[in-house]
């Protein structure tokens, strides 16, 4: 996983010989495992096609600022919303000078109006366009409004001369563009998350299953996946909308989740379960809705395979982190289940409590590890959701071999 992953970059490509090296920029950006959509001036149409661009980024390349294929016809406000990263590669002399003073007359300088997102350029042109002073006190005035500039490297120009103007090369423009990503504490992580309760499954019309809403699961989901990981969120069936950028499983009873969780577990760094997973399933399912005869009715149950319990003990065990939902005792019963069931962590709530865990926007919990417990205070679960992942990703490093 590269340090792009869930990134999805706007390469802007300008008028410059440089151009051509677009091409391969894309399958680098691509190899770091960014999303990548062109967006060209017609001066740079001039040096590659927008063919080859759209066939190596896999989206249609964008060149006109007024577009009617576009949702509202305001495909530069589409763009703008979609980016994390504007990248100009190359970035000629006069499009340097337009961006500096907030010039609108192109789809790619509109965007990048109207756009909130980091802006990279790249500078390419003659040695001495790149000296004019013309161009460094644009570049001031940019660095000032704090746009990342790549580059220029030194060497052989297409013109001829010698010296500083040459754009960087494709490997190390899309190393720098993830640097500007490193913060995520989790970047590189494939991180599993199993959410909401299971299903199991009576006849065809009933089921046995519990409060959960999923909330909890989710907010991890989106906290790991703002943390850079690549995120996979198994989850029983709930009524909230989805995180961005997260591939969801969606599954119905215990059997369902595990076979998620080890069909997903190659590679899988962090595992947190989530998920309140029903203890027992009906021995047997009716084929036929079940028919109201006797005054009493006995449904045998058949134990489910432990889900969190069967990835810490698989060969290939990433870091693996329980929940434990308690009524009574609390860090007991997380410890035994810490014990147990071979955890690196157990994240405890007390659900006796109906205004956390279960269906409620907040938690209060206690962190059980081999080295001890903390209590976290009560609060909502986005909030706990950044603290939880920001601790799981300081355990991990220390469990790094
Ligand atoms: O979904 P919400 O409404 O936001 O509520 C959140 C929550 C209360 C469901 C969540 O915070 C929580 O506590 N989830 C775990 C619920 C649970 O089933 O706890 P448990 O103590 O029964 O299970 C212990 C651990 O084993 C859990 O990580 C559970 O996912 C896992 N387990 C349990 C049984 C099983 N067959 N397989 C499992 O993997």
């Amino acid at each position: 996983m590269g340090s792009l992953s869930n990134k999805r970059v706007i390469l802007g490509v300008t008028g410059g010989i440089a151009a051509y090296k677009s091409a391969e920029l894309i399958r680098c950006l691509q190899g770091e495992g960014a999303e990548v959509r062109v967006v060209m001036t017609p001066a740079a149409t001039e040096f590659i096609t927008p063919l080859t661009l759209q066939a190596l980024s896999g989206n249609p390349v964008n060149l006109e600022l007024l577009d009617t294929a576009a949702e509202a016809a305001m495909g530069h406000i589409e763009l703008a919303r979609w980016a994390d990263l504007i990248l100009i590669a190359p970035a000629s002399a006069d499009f340097i000078a337009r961006l500096c003073h907030g010039e609108g007359n192109d789809l790619l300088s509109t965007v990048c109006l109207a756009s909130h997102s980091p802006i990279a350029i790249a500078p390419a042109m003659n040695k001495h366009m790149w000296e004019n002073n013309a161009t460094q006190n644009n570049l001031q005035q940019l660095r000032a409004q704090t746009v990342h500039i790549f580059g220029p490297a030194t060497g052989y120009q297409a013109c001829g001369d010698v010296g500083e103007g040459r754009m960087e090369d494709p490997t190390t423009l899309a190393r720098m563009t993830g640097s500007l990503f490193e913060k995520g504490l989790l970047s590189g992580k494939k991180v599993v998350i199993t959410a909401g309760p299971t299903r199991e499954a009576l006849d065809p019309v009933r089921y046995i299953s519990n409060h959960s809403s999923g909330k909890m699961g989710y907010a991890l989901a989106q906290a790991a996946m703002e943390a850079g990981a690549t995120t996979i969120l198994i989850s029983g069936p709930v009524q909230i909308a989805p995180p961005e950028r997260v591939k969801i499983i969606a599954v119905e009873s215990a059997e369902n989740m595990l076979s998620a969780a080890l069909d997903e577990l190659d590679g899988t760094d962090i595992f947190i379960a989530a998920a309140a997973v029903a203890d027992y399933r009906p021995a047997s399912v009716a084929e036929q809705k079940i028919k109201k005869n006797d005054d009493d009715m006995f449904i045998q149950l058949v134990k489910n395979p432990d889900i969190v319990a069967t990835i810490a003990a698989h060969p290939k065990r990433p870091l693996t982190i329980g929940f434990a939902a308690e009524t009574e005792n609390l860090e007991h019963y997380a410890k035994q289940k810490l014990q147990n069931k071979k955890l690196d962590l157990v994240i405890a709530n007390d659900v006796s409590d109906s205004t956390i865990g279960f269906n409620s926007d907040d938690n209060r919990v206690l962190l059980v590890e081999s080295g001890g417990s903390k209590k976290l205070p009560i609060m909502n679960k986005n909030l706990l959701a950044t603290r939880l992942i920001e601790h799981i990703a300081s355990l991990s490093k220390t469990s790094q071999p």
